[in-house]
Formats: C-alpha cells, sequence, structure tokens
C-alpha cells in the first residue's frame, strides 16, 4: 500500500523560538548607543586578545605576565575597544586575574563614556586557565554519562570560577555534532547525535546561565562554532565542509535552535566554509537562518581572525577592508581581530564610504552593550570578584570526580578481566600512563594543554591505580612513546611475575590545526604493545586516552578489556582506578560510533543501503563499537518496551514503558537510549534515531518500568521543501533487544 505523503509541516518550536535578549534589559544601552560616535560604536565592536595589551620584549611575551599601561589605556580610553579575550600563553593565579580586571576597570573610567569591558575566555572544562581551579571532563567524556543534570552542575559551577577572576563570558559550549573521528576538535563535542547534542548543550546554557554564588549574575554562554564546522571532507580543521541543507538543518543546526530557544546569548561563527562559502561572509546562515528562522537576538562574534582571513585564506575578498564590510554587511557583531588595529579603522571608512550602513552599525553595537548591561557590567558589584567561591572547592572536586566516573566506558571485558582483583599484580605502561595532560586534553592551561610545567597536584593513572592497591601490587614502566616502544625484552622483563598489564595508550594533547591527522589508526609502535603482551600470554587491559577513535581492528581483539577514557579531567585518574578495581561500577555509553578500519566511518543513524554487504545481503552495521556500547559490571536484561496507543496523530504525544531487571548481581546504572525507525519516508529514513534517554539505578535482580513521553512533531525529519515534516506511517520504537510499533495518521 502506498504510504500518504506528508501531511503536516510542523511548526517545530525550535524554529519559533523566543527572543533571547529581554527588551527592558536594553535601557542603558539604548540611551549610551545614541550617545556614542561612530568611532566609539566601531570600537565596541572591536574584540582583541590580552597579547595586545601586554608588555613584550623582542616580540616575547614577558613572564611573567604583565599588562603594558600605555597600550591599554591606547586600546580602552582612546580606541574604545568593547572587549578583550584570552590569556597570554598560560594559565594565571587569580590575584594576576584580578589585577588585569581591575586594570582594565581603571581605564574604562578614564573614557568618554566608560563602558564597561567584555572579556572573554575559553573556560571549556573548568576554569582551565585558573591556576588551582578544579578541571572536569572534556564535553565528549561528559556526553558519555548522557547526564544533564550534572552537566548543568558542572557549568554553573564553572560559571562561578569563570566569574571569580572577573570574566563573564565563557566560549562555550561547543554544539557541532562530532560526525568525523579524524577531525581534531572531535572530542570538544558531545558526540555524533544531534539530540544527544541538543540535550547536553541546553543543559550546559542553562548551567552557565543560571545565577551563581548569592544570586550573581552568571555568565553568558557562547555556542560553537556555527554552524558545519565538524564534517570537513578530509578531517582538517578549518577546511571546506559540503553539506546539503536538508542536512544541515536536520543535524547540525538542530543543537543551535534548541540553545538559542533556551536563551544562549551569544555565537561564534565557523571559521571554515561551508559549500563554498565562508560562514563569515554568509548572508544565508548569519541572517536568513539565524536571525529571521532562529530568531537569535543576541551577539554573533567571529573566530579568531576571521574577517581577515575571508582575504588572507577564503580570498573571497580582495582586501581587509572589503572583508570587514563583506562580514559586518553579512551580520557580525563583535569582532575576535584580535592582533591588529586595522578592523577598527577599516570598519570606520567602510561606514564613511557608504559600504555599510550606520543602522547595521547600531544594530550590532545595541546587541553587545545589551549583553553588557545583562550581565550587570555597569554595576559597580560586577567588580567584587572576591565575593565568589575561590576556585578548586573541595564541591567542585567531588563533581568532577563524580563526572569522571560516569564518563569512562566499559566497552569489552572477556571472561571478566576486570575489575583487577586485590591480589592482582599488575603493571601499568604505555605513553598516557604516567602523564596528567592525557586525562585533561587541549585548551588545559595552555591552548594545546602540551606543557606539563602548569599541571595540577592530581593523581596519574598510575599513581591512582598504586594509590588505591596494597604496597608492592603496582609496577609503572616508562619509555614507552606514541610512537616507540621499548625493547621487547624490556617489556617482557618487567612484567615478570607479573599477569596483569594495563597499557594506556591514545594520543597526546592537541586542538584545532596542531591536531590534524591524515590516518585515524593507533600508532602502530602502542598497537605492538598489545600483541607483545597478549603473545607473552598476559591480561591486557587497554584503557583509551584519547580524544578520537585512534582504530585498532586487528589488535582490539587480543585486548582482554577494553575501557574508553576520552578525556576524563583532573580526577579521571582515579575515576579510572577506582573503575579499573571495581569499587565502583561503570555505566557510561559511548556517544559516537568507534570505527572498526580507519578507512570507513559511518554514524549509528546510517541509512540502509550503508549496511549491505558485497553480495548485497544485509550485513548489518559493524563498527568496533557502536553508539551506545558499553557495559558494567552487572546485566541489564529489557523485558519489553510499550507504546501506549499503537496509533497516534502527527500533533499526539506518545508514551512509551520499557521494563527492564538489573540480571547481575551488583547494583548498577543503566543508561536507557529509546530509538525510532521509520519504516518508510519520502526522504530515505535512518535505521534509527535517538529519541529519549534515561539514567536508572537498579539494586540486583530489580525490575523498573522506565516511562518516557515524547511528541510525535520529535520524529519529524527535514523534507524535500527542507522543512521539517511529520509523516504517517509505521514506526518502530526500540532499545536494547525490544521493540514495538506506533502507525502514525495524518
Ligand atoms: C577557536 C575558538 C576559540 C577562539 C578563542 C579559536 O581559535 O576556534 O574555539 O573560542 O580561538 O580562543
Amino acid at each position: 500500500m502506498n504510504k500518504i505523503l506528508l501531511v503536516l509541516i510542523v511548526m517545530f518550536g525550535l524554529w519559533q523560538c523566543n527572543s533571547n535578549t529581554k527588551t527592558d534589559s536594553k535601557s542603558k544601552a539604548k540611551q549610551l548607543l545614541s550617545q556614542m560616535t561612530l568611532e566609539e560604536k566601531a570600537g565596541q565592536m572591536t574584540q582583541l586578545t590580552i597579547e595586545m595589551i601586554s608588555q613584550f620584549k623582542d616580540e616575547t611575551i614577558v613572564e611573567p605576565h604583565a599588562l603594558d599601561t600605555a597600550k591599554l589605556r591606547n586600546v580602552i580610553v582612546n580606541l574604545g575597544v568593547g572587549s578583550i579575550l584570552n590569556v597570554g600563553g598560560h594559565t594565571y593565579t587569580l590575584s594576576h586575574w584580578t589585577e588585569i580586571q581591575n586594570a582594565i576597570h581603571a581605564y574604562e573610567k578614564e573614557s568618554r563614556l566608560q563602558v564597561p569591558v567584555l572579556y572573554g575566555i575559553d573556560a571549556i572544562h573548568g576554569a582551565n586557565y585558573t591556576v588551582g581551579s578544579t578541571l572536569y571532563p572534556q564535553q565528549l567524556a561528559l556526553a558519555a554519562s548522557f547526564n544533564t543534570d550534572m552537566a548543568y552542575q558542572m557549568a554553573n559551577m564553572v560559571a562561578s570560577d569563570v566569574r571569580a577572576s572577573g570574566i563573564p563570558w565563557n566560549f562555550s559550549p561547543v554544539l557541532d555534532v562530532g560526525r568525523n573521528p579524524k577531525w581534531p576538535r572531535f572530542w570538544e563535542t558531545f558526540g555524533e547525535d544531534p539530540y544527544l547534542v541538543s540535550q547536553m548543550g541546553v543543559a550546559m546554557v542553562n548551567g552557565y546561565q543560571a545565577p551563581v554564588g548569592d544570586n550573581r549574575a552568571g555568565v553568558a554562554a557562547c555556542l560553537k562554532h556555527y554552524v558545519g564546522y565538524s564534517n570537513p571532507v578530509n578531517g582538517h580543521d578549518r577546511t571546506p565542509a559540503y553539506i546539503p541543507e536538508k542536512q544541515l538543518r536536520e543535524i547540525y543546526l538542530l543543537p543551535f535552535a534548541k540553545a538559542i530557544q533556551a536563551g544562549a546569548k551569544t555565537i561564534m561563527i565557523n571559521s571554515s566554509e561551508v559549500n563554498g562559502e565562508p560562514v563569515h561572509a554568509s548572508t544565508f546562515l548569519l541572517k536568513t537562518i539565524l536571525r529571521d528562522e532562529l530568531h537569535f537576538e543576541g551577539i554573533t562574534v567571529t573566530d579568531w581572525e576571521d574577517i581577515k582571513n575571508l582575504c588572507d585564506r577564503h580570498k573571497v575578498a580582495a582586501t581587509y577592508k572589503e572583508a570587514v564590510a563583506l562580514a559586518i554587511n553579512a551580520g557580525i557583531d563583535l569582532a575576535m581581530v584580535p592582533l591588529d588595529l586595522d578592523f577598527t579603522k577599516y570598519l570606520i571608512e567602510n561606514v564613511k564610504e557608504g559600504k555599510i550602513k550606520e543602522q547595521r552599525i547600531d544594530e550590532a553595537v545595541l546587541r553587545i552593550l545589551a549583553l553588557k548591561e545583562e550581565l550587570g557590567l555597569f554595576e559597580p558589584s560586577a567588580n567584587k570578584m572576591g565575593s565568589y567561591v575561590a576556585p578548586g572547592s573541595e564541591e567542585s572536586k567531588r563533581l568532577s570526580y563524580e563526572l569522571a566516573t560516569q564518563s569512562i566506558v566499559l566497552l569489552q571485558n572477556k571472561q571478566q578481566a576486570l575489575p583487577l582483583a586485590e591480589t592482582e599484580k599488575i603493571l601499568v605502561t604505555g605513553p598516557n600512563a604516567n602523564y596528567i595532560n592525557a586525562l585533561n586534553g587541549g585548551w588545559t592551561h595552555t591552548w594545546q594543554g602540551r606543557d606539563t610545567n602548569y599541571n595540577s597536584k592530581v593523581a596519574t593513572v598510575y599513581q591512582a591505580l598504586k594509590m588505591r592497591s596494597v604496597e608492592g601490587m603496582v609496577k609503572y614502566l616508562g619509555g614507552n612513546t606514541y610512537t616507540e616502544h621499548l625493547a621487547k625484552q624490556d617489556l617482557l622483563s618487567a612484567a615478570n611475575g607479573i599477569n596483569t598489564v594495563v597499557l594506556c595508550l591514545g594520543e597526546d594533547t592537541y586542538t584545532e590545526k596542531p591536531g590534524d591527522i591524515d590516518d585515524l589508526d593507533l600508532s602502530s609502535a602502542q598497537q605492538e604493545l598489545i600483541k607483545i603482551y597478549k603473545e607473552a600470554g598476559k591480561k591486557v587491559i587497554v584503557v583509551l586516552l584519547e580524544g578520537r577513535p585512534r582504530t585498532f581492528a586487528t589488535t582490539a581483539s587480543l585486548c582482554d578489556a577494553i575501557v574508553f577514557a576520552g578525556l576524563p579531567g583532573d580526577n579521571g585518574g582515579m575515576a579510572l582506578a577506582d573503575l579499573l578495581k571495581g569499587s565502583i561500577n561503570f555505566s557510561a555509553k559511548l556517544p559516537f560510533t568507534f570505527p572498526r578500519l580507519p578507512g570507513i566511518h559511518k554514524t549509528y543513524d546510517c541509512k540502509y543501503t550503508e549496511t549491505l554487504n558485497n553480495d548485497f545481503k544485509p550485513l548489518g552495521f559493524t563498527p568496533l563499537f557502536e553508539f551506545g556500547s558499553g557495559i558494567s559490571y552487572t546485566q541489564f536484561t529489557y523485558l519489553g518496551i510499550e507504546l501506549m496507543s499503537k496509533e497516534a496523530k502527527t500533533t499526539d504525544s506518545v508514551e512509551v514503558k520499557v521494563k527492564l531487571e538489573n540480571s547481575g548481581d551488583r547494583e548498577g546504572t543503566e543508561i536507557v537510549l529509546l530509538y525510532s525507525s521509520d519504516m518508510y519516508a519520502s526522504i530515505t529514513p535512518s535505521i534509527k534515531r535517538l529519541r529519549a534517554f534515561k539514567r536508572v539505578v537498579l539494586k540486583p535482580k530489580e525490575i523498573q518500568e522506565v516511562h518516557f513521553k515524547l511528541a510525535v512533531s520529535e520524529l519529524a525529519f527535514v523534507g524535500l521543501n527542507n522543512q521539517f515534516i511529520v509523516e504517517p506511517g509505521k514506526f518502530i520504537f526500540s532499545t536494547t533487544s525490544v521493540q514495538d510499533t506506533l502507525n502514525i495518521t495524518p
């Protein structure tokens, strides 16, 4: 029987979201704007890096860091620069942050209109540029917890820590959808599923922007990087992506739409190009979609140097000055210049020459001033940094540990290789065994997170295992690197009398361009370690500390246990030790699909045709580990799934009950993932799509019923006309091993 096609264009709430900048918060902003000269307005639209106000000697930033008061005066008083960002090289103490902010505020007072500077920073997994602050799991690890409540709590604590250093704006969260594991910022995402990314993203935005401390304003969140950054064709950072509008809307725009609806105040633009158009020059993406459809009213900020890049790298403007007109006319409000004073000059010239209308400038400046007002920057109390809880509180450490325990995924555990017994002697080795940076990744104390001078005083995996074991039971072997391992005889003699080897493998830290790779395979030296110890008859436990799934098809099957630890943060070492020793249980699930081979990657929501074998017979979906994989020290048996009504209209909601039992013998947390599969549709449907999830704790032998309610409109997809639609027909709802059918009628 032919299916009746589309009947309803779903007025997705997300496309109709409310304004996110309250009109009444603009009174001061409007009044200020009316007094501003063109030069002052251009200053407001300029963001410079801290280097531009810092002391340099022989072209190197002075250490210890010190401000250059002459530059500061020029930037704040003469040029009226509206925003400053970043840190000069590495993390600062809280007192140095206080000095910096106080100095900036002092110069603000000397400027004609005394407009406060909006300082922004990348505090993406804790106040990672403040000495002593607690560092949490990076986003990809966080997503493995599927715990939106704790993501909210973490973000709120980070907001307080960032505010304590006088900074009201955080360039986080990343809402790019991680669908290309080669991309060096994969670990900065919440993984491959747009629904999960949206849920975690909204939680983080709410946590950042909720009040902190004694009911003071949190920080403004900044959604990154709008839009289409995360799936470049060749996997390299800041290289072209080709994304059909349909996919752009259904996958990549969705998390931004949800976060805007939640009230996100700012958005950072993708440095790269989508379908041949640099996003910084795209009126379609910056205006038609962002403003007219998503009704975003906050500020758009460029990424690093990206207006200049329109001519220097993208070659869509002949000169820097033309690039300024292109970007501002397309809809940029604030330029992260951040290393020259030419942007401001060119902006003024463009307006005087009629290439940019002053109305466009007023629109941008009003948004910037309104944000400053909303963040309370005009109030004298904004500068009282001392009244926040100092970063690094015991409470934040507990939260970071708890989150780490929930974000480390157990993927393989042959013959109960784990947990490690109290009486089991172990050898810990591999390049990440005794290396704190490997727990934290990039954006940790420094941009690349590689400098060991600034490490927090926390335990590495080896140190944590030692602390949690009886004296003499844990041995460490150093010297194995990412690209070279010790001689075979040294590797084996270190394991003399020891049956269990914990191999901490993976990657060194990176972000952006320096993290580009051409081959997803885990280095051969590291895979050799697995082979050598396995051939010697050892029990091999592999712990992967890495920002993306590095493939190891032939050696994965040799491992007795595989743990994907991702980048679990400062307390990841202790969390790992407790999980490996079994004093706590694993609960996390993979927020991405771990490919089997480097040359082929499919996401869990691939199409039916992608699952066919050479002989055209269905092969199924065969990655190494699928999205949602994750086991624990207990077992869960799914007893059934039931839809409360078998038929629903496109405007209805449906209720689903899932029954499961903890059939093992220890308490555990199960993340129930509810999927839907559209049996046929006008656009080829995915095998399945995640629609909801819930974490449930079950005692041994306990049975629980988990309830979900979702609107049928959430089953919408983007149709041929590029709008969200729900088509009537048969949908299967499923979770691990059970399914039920829903018939949707017009
Ligand atoms: C990154 C952004 C970051 C900005 C400011 C850029 O290079 O792409 O994610 O927020 O720098 O540090």
